[in-house]
């Protein structure tokens, strides 16, 4: 189809084409010391060396959401990993709430503290990746957040001699509308030399 005249479809096309996708579950706290908590899944790596992470906030209908303008405002964020038995907690995490309730309360969720930076960290989250802002990027009605990796969390229970181990780690990923996927349905192909 031509893209253009199509914007209203364009985010169903989009976001079924490119499935399944990690969900960044991003932890910020805003200027008037509430922490925010909410979920991405335009969500990927961008450099290894430096580390560096990305996701792409889509405007709402009041502009910037919540964690762009926390980013913008304080350069630090910290993405939590959504395992299974998380997925429920992330999902209420996206509710629109009112100015000074934190999604961590709304979901009953427990705060860790970070080790580099100032927001916390979800404390049932078995990786976490503390960042600082690298950059905010416009594009159009969405902002591209870049975020240098500072610090990395892993709990024992998903690690293999101190490295994360993809085959205890049962992340979800989001596919379009309300549907998501398991990691636990998983194969393995060498890779040809
Ligand atoms: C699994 C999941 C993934 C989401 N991914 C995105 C995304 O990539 N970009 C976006 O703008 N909104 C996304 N949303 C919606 C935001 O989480 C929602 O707008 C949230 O209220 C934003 O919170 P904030 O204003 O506290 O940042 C997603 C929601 C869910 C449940």
């Amino acid at each position: 189809m031509d893209v253009d005249g199509h914007v209203g479809s364009l985010y169903r096309v989009l976001s079924s084409a490119v499935v399944p996708r990690p969900i960044a579950w991003v932890s910020t706290r805003g200027h008037d010391g509430v922490d925010n908590l909410a979920p991405y899944s335009f969500f990927t790596v961008a450099s290894v060396d430096p580390p560096v992470v990305l996701f792409a906030p889509v405007d709402g209908a009041d502009g910037l959401k919540d964690t762009p303008r926390n980013v913008a405002e304080t350069g630090e964020f910290v993405v939590n990993l959504v395992t299974d038995d998380l997925a429920t907690a992330m999902n209420e995490t996206s509710a629109t709430l009112h100015a000074g309730e934190s999604e961590f309360d709304h979901a009953g969720l427990e705060r860790a503290d970070s080790t580099v930076v100032t927001p916390p960290r979800v404390a049932e989250a078995r990786v976490a990746l503390e960042c600082t802002r690298r950059e905010l990027i416009d594009i159009g009605g969405s902002t591209l957040v870049l975020g240098d990796v500072r610090y990395v969390h892993m709990n024992e229970d998903v690690t293999t001699d101190r490295k994360i181990d993809v085959e205890k780690v049962d992340a979800v990923g989001r596919l379009a509308g309300s549907w998501y996927t398991k990691t636990t349905d998983r194969f393995s192909l060498e890779r040809p030399p």
